[in-house]
């Protein structure tokens, strides 16, 4: 049977009949946030390169989130510019560092938001690297251990959800048991599990600070032309206690956040990074495109992709735009 018996326009004529059989939906909560948490007070210090983001001190970080969380958006997850770096990254498990004040600040002043830590080494190290170094190697089972301490710092600050980031071998279980032995098994684990070394984390480098100094990322972050190997990681990554598993980035590897949420039938997160934002922005302030529209369009496709939660540097003002532009 088919036309003029069928004719798919019959459901596009006017906009009750579009939303009734729309699929996906866009909703705030289903959203997070990423914040750049500094050191000092009143500091608010606009990041060039992600036209509408901040580098914050605790004060006014904790004012944004409540104001996230008066748009509905209800996860944040913060990185931090520390104070000092050395080659160890000793401040990343430092109870008094940025990220673990911002924490508890955050958890006393809006206790309604689940606060995600981002937990990797290359704000904290002096040689930008995601790992301890020896010689010009990453050492990758020595920095299971400093890892471990530093998701230990969140979860005793308070933090919800622990995301490693930084693509060592066995971080998943190492964090896992260094949780639960600290009595800590109700904290949430997303593994940053297929994350391949993009060129789309260029912003982001100059706002969290952590472009490695030599080298680059490709002895740990994944080779974009591979999906087979996304698959392995999320398999072991489940294995060793993972809550949810990410895709990042999420634009250019909808076809991973496909396979994996066809495979594996598990919460998805997808990180729409820095470099995806940028490029967005930056059409729309020189008028090339829409991009409101475009920006919905593209959450759009990676929700359609399968990814159930979406990091996303859009997440302040589509929640804007989705509560009517107050
Ligand atoms: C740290 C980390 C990076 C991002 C999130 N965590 C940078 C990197 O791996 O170089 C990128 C986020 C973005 O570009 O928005 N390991």
């Amino acid at each position: 049977m088919g036309y003029p018996i069928v004719r798919m326009r019959r459901l596009r004529q006017n906009e009750l009949l579009r939303g009734l059989i729309r699929e996906h939906q866009i909703r705030p909560e289903k959203l997070v946030q990423p914040l750049f948490v500094c050191p000092g007070e009143g500091v608010e210090k606009p990041i060039a390169s992600m036209p509408g983001c901040s580098q914050m001190s605790v004060d006014r970080l904790v004012e944004d989130v409540r104001s996230l969380r008066d748009h509905d958006v209800r996860s944040v997850i913060l990185f931090g510019l520390p104070e000092k770096k050395d080659a160890v990254g000793t401040s990343a498990a430092d109870e008094q560092g940025v990220v673990p004040r911002a924490v508890r600040a955050i958890k006393q002043s809006v206790p309604d938001i689940l606060v995600w830590c981002d937990v990797c080494l290359c704000e904290y190290t002096d040689h930008g690297h995601c790992g301890v170094l020896a010689g010009d190697r990453i050492d990758n089972d020595a920095t299971l251990q400093r890892l471990r301490a530093m998701a230990l710092a969140c979860a005793r600050a308070g933090a919800d959800v622990i995301a490693p980031s930084d693509m060592m071998d066995g971080r998943i279980g190492a964090i896992r048991r260094g949780l639960d032995g600290a009595g800590f098994e109700n904290k949430i684990i997303v593994s940053y599990a297929a994350k391949y070394a993009s060129s789309f984390y260029g912003p982001f480098r100059d706002a969290a600070d952590c472009a490695p100094q030599v080298g680059d990322r490709r002895s740990y972050q994944m080779d974009p032309a591979n999906s087979d190997e996304a698959l392995r990681e999320v398999a072991l990554d489940l294995e060793e206690g993972a809550d949810m598993v990410m895709v990042k980035p999420a634009l250019s590897y909808l076809d991973i956040i496909y396979r994996v949420k066809e495979q594996f039938r598990v919460p998805v997160a997808a990180y729409n990074v820095s470099g995806e934002f940028a490029m967005v922005r930056a059409a729309g302030q020189l008028g090339w495109l829409d991009a409101e529209g475009a920006t919905l369009e593209i959450l759009l496709s990676i929700h359609r992709a399968g990814a159930d939660v979406i990091l996303t540097y859009h997440a302040r003002e589509v929640a804007r735009w989705l509560n009517g532009g107050r």
